[in-house]
């Protein structure tokens, strides 16, 4: 049997029996919206996939999408409740709905023995998160949480560099990004309400500054944080002149810019800003501080998944102060990162021994720290991060 590791395609040339399975992998898309493009692109390039089904809460939306994609025969369902009712036989399920509804159908996905991959973030609030982690231990699946930025090869390196010692002990990180005006409404308003969303920028992009950096430093556990999160621009209508849709600021229920300091495990401070809309071009770089060395990672445009630039450590050599550059490194595999988080998904389904290629134990970290900032704004104080056990 013939494996594929998830940084190639599997052989295009061999014969469909000598992949994974000895069969193709039976796939399902929940949600049929922007990000599922992406999705399907990337399970197209894949031999060893066979797209069987999918699901959409708009009537005639799954049928569109497979149809603008060139699938026939895929059958089409009007939520993910019917789907798991009438398919029996998926390997694995992309869930590309909006927030709120991630943990309910990643629930019934795992309950229904299919493995998932779930859009980021994880899910809108901790007890969440952690119901979706009760089903995916009661199912024995696979669950990984859809951040392609860790398949990108600078990321990569970050985490190399804080490994290898090279910083020394690791105690201060500032992170974070944001954009001067950029909150997205590319298919109306799923990115904006709460009842869709349920956070804003925190979900949309702070996920991932979260991720850069904590999946560097080993994801230590968050202690406490003290909070703040703002709407000014999403509630403002003259933000959304320009794109015709003046009244986008009425339904606008969530954060456009958050800021948090937050204690970790370890005696690590994390000091966190994240912006869809702010009267500045960028809250500044990433910068980890560690007793022998710092390093600075260039922001980017808020967010592509990868660094602003060349990183620089700073550190002392023979007494001087010394920059030391890390080049880019280019990625010549071919892959783009969307494929290389599809196929790391179907190697972890072909071979669950290899674990989910994004766990869930790490990313509930990350989102403890997100529904964290949201309790302690609420609250207008420091707040302990409570996680239940799972
Ligand atoms: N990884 C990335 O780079 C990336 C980029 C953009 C968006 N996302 C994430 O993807 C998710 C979706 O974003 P989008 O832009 O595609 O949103 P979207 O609003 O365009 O699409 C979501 C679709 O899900 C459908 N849906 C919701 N609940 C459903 C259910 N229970 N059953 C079936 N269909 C259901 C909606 O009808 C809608 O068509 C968000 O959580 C977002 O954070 C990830």
């Amino acid at each position: 049997m013939a494996l594929s590791s998830s940084n190639t395609y599997p052989d295009q040339t061999a014969k469909d029996e000598t992949i994974g399975f000895g069969r193709k992998l039976k796939i399902a898309i929940i949600g049929t919206g922007g990000i599922a493009n992406a999705h399907i692109g990337a399970y197209k390039k894949m031999p060893d996939v066979e797209i069987v089904a999918g699901a959409d809460l708009i009537p005639g939306k799954a049928e569109a999408f497979f149809k603008k994609h060139g699938l026939e025969g895929v059958r089409c369902y009007n939520s993910d409740a019917e789907l798991f009712a009438s398919e029996h036989d998926l390997d694995g399920v992309s869930i590309c709905t909006y927030n709120c509804q991630h943990a309910p159908c990643a629930i019934h996905a795992l309950d229904a023995g299919v493995n998932v991959m779930l859009e980021k973030p994880f899910t809108v609030t901790t007890e969440e998160a952690v119901e979706v982690m009760r089903a995916e231990k009661r199912s024995g699946k696979i669950l990984t949480i859809g951040f392609q930025p860790r398949f990108d090869l600078n990321m990569q390196m970050i985490k190399k560099i804080c490994e290898s010692g090279e910083l020394g002990k690791i105690y201060y990180i500032q992170t974070g990004g944001g954009r001067r005006r950029g909150i997205p409404t590319p298919s109306g308003t799923t990115f904006i309400q709460k009842d869709t969303a349920g956070i804003g920028a925190l979900g949309d992009i702070g996920c991932y500054s979260l991720d850069m950096v904590l999946n560097a430093i080993g994801y230590p556990r968050p202690l406490t944080v003290t909070g703040f999160k703002s709407d000014y621009f999403g509630k403002n209508p003259a933000t959304y002149v320009g794109r015709g849709h003046p009244e986008y600021a009425d339904v606008f229920g969530v954060d456009d810019f958050a800021a948090a300091f937050i204690r970790l495990e370890g005696d690590i401070f994390l000091d966190f800003r994240i912006s869809w809309a702010m009267n500045m071009d960028t809250p500044g770089d990433t910068i980890i501080l560690g007793t022998k060395a710092g390093l600075r990672i260039p922001s980017t445009d808020c967010w592509n998944g990868t660094v602003g630039g060349p990183m620089k450590i700073y550190h002392e050599v023979a007494g001087e102060q010394v920059e030391t550059v890390i080049p880019i490194i280019e990625d010549r595999s071919g892959m783009t990162l969307f494929d290389k988080k599809i196929r790391s998904f179907l190697d972890a389904i072909i071979d669950p021994s290899k674990g989910a290629p994004v766990p869930s134990s790490q990313i509930l970290y990350n989102q403890a720290i997100i529904d964290g900032i949201a309790k302690s704004d609420a609250a207008g104080r420091e707040i302990r991060i409570e996680i239940p056990e799972i």
